[in-house]
């Protein structure tokens, strides 16, 4: 992919992609670090935000990580203020963070559903309204990617709790980019369909046995690859993004229509 954009397409940017060690969010952070970025992994998991931001450093390019659960607003607040006062500024938000369960939700109880909201709604909003004073102040224009899913729209039974989490995101990032539009903001979804080699197609389609049926109602006849997503964000965060503003890009090989006979 750092073929396909210019080098140094990112060059001076400072980068927080939360969920960053692994699947997508690690695939966006590489992809943003090859493009001149310095990328800050975020995740639960100290070793592997670690390991993963080291391998990106061996690979030449710029990246630090953080211990984060972006549920907590404090630790959250703490981590953006330590970029700030580290690499000088914040200008790209990536809120990749998530966590997933298929469940009926007859079967789901309370504490289920609060904490899939809690990851993926809540900590969206802790890590975006801790970024305002930080991408307020970018010379790039500070940029909000949130990661959602068609699912939210469409609905998502056997994950009732994601489905209104990423509606929940979306909606916030349509009002945001009204609101932060003329304060040097932009805010974006991007909404991936089935991408290969994730723990999130593993877990709610392949493992469960939905993988050829998932498969069936995609279009182009194959599962997305994560560096199709990171293109995506890569796009929105790039200067050929500056007057895409609450849009949701959704890279999913037309997976969002198929809901006909054909
Ligand atoms: C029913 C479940 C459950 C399950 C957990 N719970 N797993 N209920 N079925 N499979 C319930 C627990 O019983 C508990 O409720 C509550 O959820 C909290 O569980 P914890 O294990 O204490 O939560 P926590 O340690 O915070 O872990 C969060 C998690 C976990 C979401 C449950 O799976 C996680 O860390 N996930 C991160 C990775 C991930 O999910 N990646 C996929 C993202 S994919 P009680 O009532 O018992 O206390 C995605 C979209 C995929 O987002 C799209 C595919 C196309
Ligand atoms: P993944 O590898 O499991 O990514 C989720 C990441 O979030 C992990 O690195 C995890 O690290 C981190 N995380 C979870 N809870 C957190 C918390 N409380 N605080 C901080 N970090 C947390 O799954 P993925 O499939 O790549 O999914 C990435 C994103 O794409 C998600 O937003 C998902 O909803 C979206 N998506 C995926 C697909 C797909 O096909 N895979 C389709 C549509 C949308 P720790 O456990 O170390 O915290």
């Amino acid at each position: 992919m750092e073929d396909i954009f210019g080098p140094g397409l990112l060059k001076g940017r400072v980068a927080l992609v939360t969920g960053g060690g692994t699947g997508i969010g690690l695939s966006t952070a590489t992809l943003l670090s090859t493009l001149g970025a310095h990328v800050v992994l975020a995740g639960r998991r100290e070793d592997v935000v670690r390991d993963a931001a080291d391998n990106i450093v061996a690979q030449g390019n710029a990246a630090s990580s953080v211990q984060l659960d972006v549920r907590d607003y404090e630790q959250v607040a703490a981590t953006i203020a330590g970029i700030v006062k580290d690499q000088g500024g914040l200008d790209i938000l990536v809120n990749n963070a998530a966590g997933n369960f298929r469940c009926a939700t007859e079967e789901l109880s309370p504490n289920g559903w609060r904490t899939v909201v809690d990851i993926d709604l809540h900590g969206t909003f802790n890590c975006t309204r801790a970024a305002f004073d930080a991408l307020s102040a970018s010379p790039y224009t500070g940029r909000v990617v949130s990661i959602i899913t068609s699912y939210g729209w469409s609905g998502w039974p056997g994950c009732a709790p994601a489905a209104a989490a990423k509606a929940g995101i979306q909606s916030l990032m349509r009002t945001l980019a009204v609101e932060w539009g003329d304060r040097n903001i932009l805010c974006n979804s991007v909404a991936p369909g089935a991408i290969g080699d994730t723990e999130g197609a593993k877990r709610i389609h392949d493992d469960v046995g939905r993988g050829d049926h998932e498969l069936s109602r995609v279009p182009v006849g194959r599962y997305g690859e994560r560096d199709d997503i990171a293109a995506a964000v890569a796009y929105l965060v790039s200067p050929a993004g500056r007057y895409v503003n609450g849009t949701d890009l959704v890279v999913d090989g037309g997976r969002q229509f198929s809901f006909g006979t054909a």
